[in-house]
């Protein structure tokens, strides 16, 4: 690629962004002109990207798309990322963000949604889970606006599991292991480190004209463990106990967040990720597995 190609990056600031950015910004040589997208360029986190060499940081919000894309001239990639608090509004959202990234001449799309319980079922189910059937629909939206573009815009769904970050020291975190263990001590969970996704994602926009990428959407797994495996896991690298709480603190976020937490996890028991944990180590030899994120970029990681 002779001029760089420039790419818009939706969560810039935040997880999945983020690890894209630093990905592509490890490579010794990526062909893009990154365009990080915040609602605050004066943000820390924002200031930080600036800081980096061709990111540009835009200022926008998913309620206004065009505006969005009216600040980059002629954009190549967009990196989708959606905010689940409400499901309607983020499909809204999502579908809107599509639109535009295709109006203004997107070639390649590149959204992170959710796994729904191993690649076959993903293309077809969308669950009973909100957030989960809101990213179906973004996703069925992408394959429609995509095959109708004038431009032949093409497509790379990523299909992440529980994200390894929600254990985290806080409130949050404690409550992630609470509502987990309810399913059950030895009842496994698929688990993803976000900065993994990251570099899934820098190899799809880099690759995306090939058959590994271009219109195929990846279920993305690092691990598969039970909380009883986890804690003990947590114990050996950090020496500590894994922070968790009551299970009638579970209970009650379950059941005050139904709709957000509550049915998720309740789908997690009763169907379950089903990513291919082996075949992807295989292909992708840096997804980390729980111990190494436990040591390598968690709170708990060692100095
Ligand atoms: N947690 C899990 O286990 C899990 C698993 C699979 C999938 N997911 C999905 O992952 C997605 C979240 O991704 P993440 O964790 O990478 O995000 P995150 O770390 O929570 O960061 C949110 C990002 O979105 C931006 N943002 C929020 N609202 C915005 C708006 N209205 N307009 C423009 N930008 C906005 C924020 O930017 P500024 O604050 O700078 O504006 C920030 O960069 C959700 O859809 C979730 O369902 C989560």
């Amino acid at each position: 690629m002779a001029t760089a190609q420039r790419l818009v990056v939706a969560g810039a600031t935040g997880k999945q962004g983020g690890a894209l950015i630093s990905a592509l910004l490890s490579k010794q040589s990526q062909p893009f002109e990154i365009y990080a997208l915040t609602r605050k360029k004066t943000s820390r986190a924002a200031q930080a990207l600036a800081g980096k060499p061709n990111v540009h940081v835009i200022e926008g919000d998913f309620k206004d798309p065009d505006a969005i894309f009216k600040q980059v001239d002629r954009p190549w990639g967009f990196f989708s990322v959606t905010m689940p608090i409400n499901a309607k509004k983020e499909e809204q959202e999502g579908k809107a963000m599509t639109k535009a990234a295709i109006q203004a001449g997107v070639k390649h799309i590149v959204f992170t949604a959710t796994e729904r319980g191993g690649p076959t079922k993903s293309d077809t189910e969308s669950t009973n889970v909100p957030h989960f059937i809101s990213k179906y629909n973004i996703e069925q939206d992408i394959i429609d606006k995509a095959a109708q573009s004038e431009q032949g815009t093409t497509w790379t769904f990523l299909r992440p599991v529980a994200f390894m970050e929600n254990l985290s020291n806080d409130f949050l975190g404690r409550g992630f292991v609470a509502m987990w263990r309810l399913n059950g001590s030895d009842r496994k969970l698929q688990l993803i480190g976000t900065k993994d996704i990251g570099k899934v994602a820098a190899e799809a926009f880099l690759n995306s004209e090939t058959e590994e990428y271009r219109n195929k959407a990846i279920s993305l797994a690092g691990d598969e463990i039970s909380p009883n495996e986890a804690a003990q896991i947590f114990k050996e690298v950090t020496g500590e106990d894994i922070p968790w709480t009551y299970g009638f603190v579970g209970s009650m976020l379950r059941f005050v967040l139904y709709q957000h937490l509550g049915i998720m996890f309740n789908w997690f028991a009763s169907h379950g990720f089903g990513a291919d944990v082996k075949a992807l180590r295989q292909r992708y030899p840096f997804l980390q597995d729980f111990r190494t994120w436990v040591a390598e970029e968690s709170a708990w990681k060692k100095a």
